[in-house]
């Protein structure tokens, strides 16, 4: 039988590299697993970009480094987990939830990970990763000017930066996210994988890898496949 498609939650504090970690997974497991990638604050920015009415009340708590209400977040994100995408080739959600009450919606609909990976990353260097962070529009690709510099002159000349990513705003989002981090994490303490993020994104990636492969043998044990 064919096995049951992973199901993967990336959590953390702003910046502490979430999205440069699901390109790296979804780089190296697309042909063994072909999760698709589901942040929260993507979704979320493509209807601040489309200027839906959702888009612009989102907006506004965005801009304030604030949870947007359940009522936009919490259907979004449902929605996309249930495409047959999603269903049929598993799903790397990131950046959902980050409230009890968007891990309770979870639990009801009886989405359950299989594995909960928390990135922890010291409030320092979280502000550097901000305020530093560029994004190619063209290509969505995740760029630090510091650490993951862009390849060529063509590519910096078109680079972008967040609406959010000023350290005033980071502050802020900091503090919504330790306001609400300990009542998520104690939904999903016993399939935790905390991994060290203060490192090189490579190192950092090694440390995922390891228990997504890890993971991966125990449900074929599980399944009595081995
Ligand atoms: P969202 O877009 O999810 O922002 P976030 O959680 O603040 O996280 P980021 O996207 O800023 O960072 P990341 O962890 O992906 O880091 P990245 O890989 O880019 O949410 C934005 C807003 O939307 C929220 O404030 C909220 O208002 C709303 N929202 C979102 N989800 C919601 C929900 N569920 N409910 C309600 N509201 C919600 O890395 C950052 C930088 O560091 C990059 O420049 C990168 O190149 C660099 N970097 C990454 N890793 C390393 C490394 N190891 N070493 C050196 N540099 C690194």
């Amino acid at each position: 039988a064919k096995a049951e498609p992973l199901k993967v939650i990336i959590s953390g504090a702003p910046a502490s590299g979430k999205g440069t970690q699901c390109e790296l997974i979804t780089q190296k497991l697309f042909i063994q697993y072909g999760l698709v990638h589901i942040a929260a604050g993507d979704l979320l920015r493509a209807e601040v970009a489309a200027a839906s009415e959702n888009g612009k009340l989102a907006k506004e708590y965005m801009e304030k480094g604030e949870l947007v209400p359940d009522e936009i977040v919490v259907m979004m994100v449902k929605e996309r987990l249930l495409q047959p995408d999603s269903q049929q080739r598993g799903w790397l959600l990131d950046g959902y939830p980050r409230s009890s009450s968007q891990a309770a919606a979870l639990e009801d609909y009886g989405i359950r990970p299989d594995v909960f990976i928390l990135l922890d990353v010291s409030e320092d260097i979280l502000v550097e990763r901000v305020v530093g962070r560029r994004l190619d529009p063209l290509t969505g690709k995740i760029y630090h000017l510091k650490y993951s510099p862009p390849e060529n002159d063509e590519i910096t000349s078109r680079l972008t930066q967040r609406f959010d990513d000023t350290e005033e705003k980071v502050k802020l989002r900091l503090r919504t996210h330790h306001q609400n981090v300990d009542a998520v994490l104690s939904v999903y303490k016993d399939i935790t994988v905390k991994v060290n993020g203060n490192e090189a994104k490579e190192h950092v990636f090694a440390q995922i890898d390891a228990a997504l492969t890890h993971v991966g043998e125990q449900r074929k044990v599980n399944s009595g496949s081995v």
